[in-house]
């Protein structure tokens, strides 16, 4: 078998595809596109990617942003953008040309999926929705500036977004919103991209520029960054990205790249594992970045850790106010504070923007044994992976307490935990001191995983 040179890193990129391809099929993935990078030539290309994504099971959703294209179609109507900082105050005469600034950027997007990039072959096209899907409230009166029909997001109708995913379609998100009586509101694209981001529980968020992105030589940057070719960061903690804001402040603001950063940063605080910068003139670089290991842009991940930490004292009544309706139903054992006190080293805690919204603990049985308990998500924050990082964070912690086996008790829950790979086990398998703590009426049954094989 020829396994050396280029036939056997194409089996391995294909490998690698295959293995990308099952891990985020299904999952929800927002592209930030702004003009003009819907001039660029690359720009086909990318739609065609884009297309062949939501073809193959990817729920893709885009938010174009119109800015330049707004401020130029005003300019051509005679009138000169005004702006508070970087938003823009849209007066009411403006917002028809507004929105059809936004809409034909939106419009642009909609062509480019229609014609799945190629003119020859029409197979790569996808359905596509513009959509009103974004509810909007007016920024009002800020700093003494009237805003006008400058708006913020009040809401992302996500049940209408998702019944176009699940058609298989692409919902576009164009940068206007509306009131509840109907009234339009100029929203900026990075907000709504957020907002839908969170809203969908997206996994991924990516920023597709037109530019190089940050890379050293150019800007100055923290030691430990690891670079790709011609100085390309290929991965950043949230932590990295915060620091190299820090210590290129003086590039100041409307610098591309720091802005294209600093939006990053924010989505992946919103809860996106991972956000990709992509330079949109790379042919590939979605399917590079998604389906290899080393990408073609940068990626910013958020490290489970550094939403997940130890239970303070203070969290106690946040976690008992989790917990309460759920031991209440008798899903839970019931925990009295003093209970959860005397154990509190052995809990964990999801905190997101400085509130606790999932919880969970490791005890200890001897025997090199585990009890993984009390997994507890939010209902407001379900579905969004808080509870399995909560278990893998436990389940990393017992390694290394040197555990060779995590089990749990459940009535409820069996067929989440054999998802996250856990199989059913005899009651006589667990250490003795929980066989002779086991509540008999309770009838719960036993779930172990092996550490070993993991
Ligand atoms: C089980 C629980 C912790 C999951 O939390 P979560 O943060 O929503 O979990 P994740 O986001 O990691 O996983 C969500 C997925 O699990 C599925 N799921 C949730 N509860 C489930 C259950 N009881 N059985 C099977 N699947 C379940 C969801 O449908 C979702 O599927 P999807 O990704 O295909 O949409 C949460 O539902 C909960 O608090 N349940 C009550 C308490 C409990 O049973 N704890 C376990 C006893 S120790």
């Amino acid at each position: 078998m020829d396994n050396t040179g280029s036939a056997w890193s194409q089996v391995d990129l294909i490998r690698e595809a295959f293995h990308y391809q099952s891990r985020f099929e299904g999952s929800t993935m927002i592209f930030k596109i702004d003009y003009p990078v819907t001039e660029d030539p690359g720009f086909p290309y990318l739609m065609k990617d884009l297309a062949l994504l939501a073809g193959t099971g990817f729920r893709v959703a885009i938010v174009p942003g119109a800015k330049e294209w707004i401020d130029s179609v005003l300019l051509e109507y005679g009138i000169v953008s005004s702006y508070s900082g970087n938003t823009r105050i849209t007066a009411a005469a403006e917002i028809p040309f507004v929105e059809m600034a936004a809409f034909h950027v939106a419009t642009r997007v909609m062509t480019g999926l229609a014609a799945g990039g190629s003119a020859k072959n029409s197979a790569g096209r996808v359905d596509a929705v513009i959509g009103n899907f974004v509810r909007a409230r007016g920024l009002g009166v800020e700093g003494g500036i009237d805003m006008a029909q400058t708006g913020m997001v009040d809401r992302i109708l996500t049940d209408s977004i998702s019944r176009v995913l699940d058609l298989g379609m692409v919902p576009i998100l164009p940068c206007i919103g509306w009131s509840p009586t109907g009234k339009p509101y100029n929203v900026s694209s990075d907000e709504i991209a957020l907002a839908a981001a969170a809203a969908l529980g997206a996994i991924k968020f990516f920023i597709v520029t037109l530019d190089r992105g940050i890379r050293a030589g150019t800007y100055a940057l923290p030691e430990n960054i690891e670079l790709g070719e011609n100085g390309r960061i290929i991965q950043l903690t949230p932590q990295d990205a915060e620091n190299i804001l820090e210590m290129n402040l003086r590039s100041g603001a409307g610098n591309k790249p720091l802005d294209e950063l600093r939006l990053a940063l924010r989505a992946s605080k919103a809860g996106v594992e991972r956000v990709h910068i992509i330079d949109a003139r790379e042919e590939g670089a979605v399917l590079r970045e998604l389906f290899s290991n080393l990408g073609a842009g940068t990626m910013i991940y958020a490290d489970d850790y550094e939403s997940i930490r130890n239970l303070r004292t203070r969290d106690i009544p946040d976690i008992l106010r989790l917990m309460d309706p759920l031991m209440q139903q008798g899903i839970l054992v019931r925990r009295e504070p003093e209970d959860i006190q005397e154990k509190k080293d052995d809990y964990a805690v999801f905190e997101i923007d400085g509130s606790v919204h999932a919880c969970g603990a490791l005890h200890d049985w001897g025997e090199n044994q585990g009890e993984i308990a009390a997994i507890t998500t939010d209902p407001a924050y379900a579905g969004m992976g808080l509870g399995r990082r909560i278990v893998r964070s436990l389940i990393d912690r017992a390694k290394k307490q040197g555990l060779r086996r995590v089990f749990i008790l459940t009535t409820h829950t069996q067929d989440w935990f054999e998802l996250l790979g856990f199989k059913e086990c005899p009651l006589d398998s667990l250490p003795k001191r929980k066989q002779e703590n086991y509540d008999r009426e309770r009838k719960s049954k036993a779930y172990a995983l092996e550490l070993g094989a993991q």
